[in-house]
Order: C-alpha cells, then structure tokens, then sequence
C-alpha cells in the first residue's frame, strides 16, 4: 500500500477545492483544506462526512499571520507538506473590478490580494516547509484570462493581472527551487460550472461566447466541470510527473488554443 501523501487545498471548500478533494482522497491522500468559511459552516461538517481523511483549517489567505500560522500548524501536525494546490481567489467583480478605466484603487487592491496576494503567501510559507523537508509539489491557479483577453462580458482587468502574475511568480519558483526537489506548475482553468461563474449561469449571451471559446462543448451549452481541473492536478501531482515544472497548464476545452 502507498505512504499517503499530505495533500494541503487552498480554497477547497469551492467548486473545484471539493473535486481536488473528493479525488485525492479516494487516491488514499490526507487531505487539509484550508478555507475562510468557518468550522461551524454547513459545508465544512458535509465535507468532513463525506470526504475520508478531510482535515479542515480556518484561514483568510489575505492575512499573513493567520497564513503563517496555519502552515505551521499544519506542518507540525502531519510532519510535512507533499502538494500545495493553491486555489483561492475569485472574481473581483463584487469590489468593483471591470473594464480598468472604471476601476477604483480600492477595487484594484481588493481583486490583487484576493488573487494574488493570497497564492503569494501561501507559496511563500508551504515553500519554507518544502525547504526543510528538500521537496515537494505545488500547484497554483491561474486563468484563460490571464493569458487572453475575453470580450465585453469578461472584462475584468485586474483579475485578468493577478493570473498573468501568477504565471509568471510560479514560473520563478520552478526555477529557483528546481534544485531543492521542489516543482512549481499552474493550471489555467476556462469557464467551469462553480459558485464563481454562478453569474454565466443561465445567461444567454454568455454560453453563446462560450460555446465558441470552448469549441471540445461546443452545441452542449455547459461549461467545465471542476473535476476536470481536480483531474489534471492529480496529474501534475503525481511523482511520474516529475519531469513536469515550470508549466502553464490550460484546463479550457480549447479556448487559447484559438
Ligand atoms: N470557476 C471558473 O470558471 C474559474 C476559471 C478560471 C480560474 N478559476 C480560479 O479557480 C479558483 C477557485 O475557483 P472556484 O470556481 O472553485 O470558486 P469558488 O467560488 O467555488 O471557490 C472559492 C473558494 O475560496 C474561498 N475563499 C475566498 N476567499 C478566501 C480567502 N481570503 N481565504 C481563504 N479562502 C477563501 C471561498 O470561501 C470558496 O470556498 C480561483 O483561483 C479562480 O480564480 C476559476
């Protein structure tokens, strides 16, 4: 039987997290997921019966002292950190995120830290657990849209700034940790059927763009469905892809292809 690996989510109580758990628990993982909704959440106890192995850890990603602490925690509890898998972010539309030219400097700040800022530093922090322990695997989350513009309806500037930087931070880190064993790779989602998209959802206008962008659909009318992405993760995770660093992964039915 396979040593499980300690497998810690970002963002796991979303969309995709619950998929990435759900399927690296039934790889026999030890999952830790790490996300701002409280213990006492609905969500959290379902996780908790439905998924074996499902620890759960309270933190805003935003936060730097409760990030560092909770990697610490984690990291004394389960002896070490094998997969990050950095999924927290979300639109920054409810700041005030859009077109840039409409775009407040609070809106700005609010959309980088929840995307950027928060991968930031839980990079910075598994990456010192990584360190000590010569090794490990880290997957942060990118977009399409931090590699292609999108029309009117997906005019989200600043968003579309904090995945291009995530691209290229995570590009970085592969090289600078290549030799301490240590793999850095990003998966760049298309449109995927979570909360975050709840907005495309029954509009018209946008599956019409989407059946476009996403030609592998096309004439289905649905988006991706976030156990794609837990799949391709469970990829980039696994030791026979360690010849795999420094990669943008597109998870996108097509959609850069273009
Ligand atoms: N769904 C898509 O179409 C899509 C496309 C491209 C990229 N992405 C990226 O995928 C990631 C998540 O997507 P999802 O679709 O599962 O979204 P989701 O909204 O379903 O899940 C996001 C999770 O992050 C948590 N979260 C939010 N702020 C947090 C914070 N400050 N600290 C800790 N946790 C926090 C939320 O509570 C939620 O559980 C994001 O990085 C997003 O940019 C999604």
């Amino acid at each position: 039987m396979k040593k499980p690996r300690i497998i810690v989510i970002t963002g796991t109580l979303g969309g995709i997290g619950l998929a990435s758990a759900d399927v690296f628990s039934r790889d026999q993982d030890i999952v830790v997921g790490i996300d701002i909704k409280e213990e006492t959440d609905d969500l959290v106890k379902q996780t908790k019966s439905k998924i074996k192995d499902f620890h759960y850890y309270q933190a805003d990603c935003t936060q730097e002292v409760q990030v560092k602490e909770t990697i610490e925690t984690v990291t004394r509890t389960f002896g070490r950190i094998d997969v990050l898998f950095n999924i927290v972010g979300g639109s920054g539309r409810k700041f005030g995120d859009g077109p840039i030219h409409t775009v407040s400097l609070d809106a700005y700040q609010k959309t980088i830290d929840l995307n950027l800022t928060s991968q930031f530093l839980v990079s910075k922090y598994v990456v010192t657990e990584m360190l000590r322990q010569n090794g490990g695997c880290i997957i942060n989350t990118g977009s399409v849209l931090g590699m292609v513009g999108g029309n009117d309806m997906f005019a989200t500037s600043v968003y579309a700034a904090t995945k291009a930087a995530i691209i290229g931070m995570s590009r970085s880190m592969a090289m600078t940790y290549a030799k301490n064993n240590i793999r850095v790779n990003v998966i760049s989602p298309g449109l995927i059927e979570t909360n975050m998209t709840q907005r495309a959802q029954g509009n018209e206008a946008i599956f019409a763009y989407i059946d476009e962008k996403q030609p592998i659909y096309h004439g289905r009318h649905k988006l991706g469905n976030p156990m794609s992405i837990a799949l391709a993760a469970r990829f980039l995770a696994d030791s026979e892809a360690d010849f795999v660093t420094g990669v943008n992964l597109p998870v996108d039915g097509g959609w850069t292809a273009q």
